[in-house]
């Protein structure tokens, strides 16, 4: 029996609480959904079971193909039980097509397909409004090493790899991604989450985003998309 104990920290989706053992934590799923820097807000029903198992399904994946993550299983249908990590304080982001903040920087046109995956950094930082960030930055501001930033991209590109694939296999195109890392006993592991309030998913034929712009652009049927991503990958809500 996993105890609840303290709340360590509260997301604009997540909680995270120390549990009995102080190397694990518990993770909380929410229905809270947020976007445009916490500017909109709302609770949408069902959200945090689906992002909770849509997680765990993609984690476990993940681990079966050689990416340490520090999800260990879910507890309940909004609770999942993850290693403690030191959490390094950027965000790992690629882009397969142009859409989003890439546009809107740089001009590029909405769609544009990169021949190579695009990766960015970014500072995980709300009141700065997660900046653009590089390589030289995180050594300045020793927000991690060299050795670091080489194994996030790494790892983070094969993590591209190994989820186009899947998501491919099911008429869908993973568009674009975020996800964070975190130090454990030496080694540079996934943490977070995984899911479509973090990543763009279009549908291959029609081209409709099926991921949280839904929410973003009030396009309606945020969760019941959601499901159908996760039915669609062989998850069962
Ligand atoms: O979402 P927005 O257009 O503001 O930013 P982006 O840089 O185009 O986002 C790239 C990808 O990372 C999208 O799939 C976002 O959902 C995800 N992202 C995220 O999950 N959390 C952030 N703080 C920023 C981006």
């Amino acid at each position: 029996m996993i105890e609840k104990g303290n709340l360590i920290s509260e997301g604009k989706a997540k909680s995270l609480y120390e549990t009995q053992n102080q190397n694990e934590l518990l993770m909380v799923y929410r229905d809270d959904t947020s976007a445009f820097d916490g500017k909109k807000k709302e609770a949408l029903k069902g959200k945090g079971e689906i992002n909770n198992k849509f997680n765990a399904h993609i984690m476990q994946y993940l681990d079966k193909n050689g990416i340490r993550t520090h999800h260990i299983e879910n507890v309940t249908d909004t609770e999942s039980l993850v290693h403690r990590l030191d959490m390094l304080p950027v965000e790992c982001v690629v882009r397969n097509i142009a859409t989003g903040s890439i546009c809107r920087r740089l001009g590029v046109e909405q769609g544009l397909k990169f021949e190579n995956p695009l990766f960015e950094f970014f500072l995980k930082d709300d009141d700065l409004g997660d900046p653009l960030i590089n390589d030289n930055h995180i050594i300045a501001f020793n927000w991690g090493t060299e050795e670091e930033i080489a194994i996030m991209k790494e790892k983070t590109l094969i993590i591209n790899k190994l989820l186009c694939k899947i998501f491919s296999d099911v008429g869908l195109i993973l568009v674009d991604y975020k996800v964070e890392f975190g130090r454990k006993d030496g080694q540079i592991i996934l943490g977070d989450e995984f899911t479509p309030d973090g990543c763009r998913i279009w549908d291959k034929e029609t081209g409709e985003s099926l991921d949280k712009d839904r929410f973003r652009k009030d396009l309606g049927d945020v969760v019941e998309s959601y499901q159908i991503v996760a039915h669609k990958l062989g998850i069962s809500i």
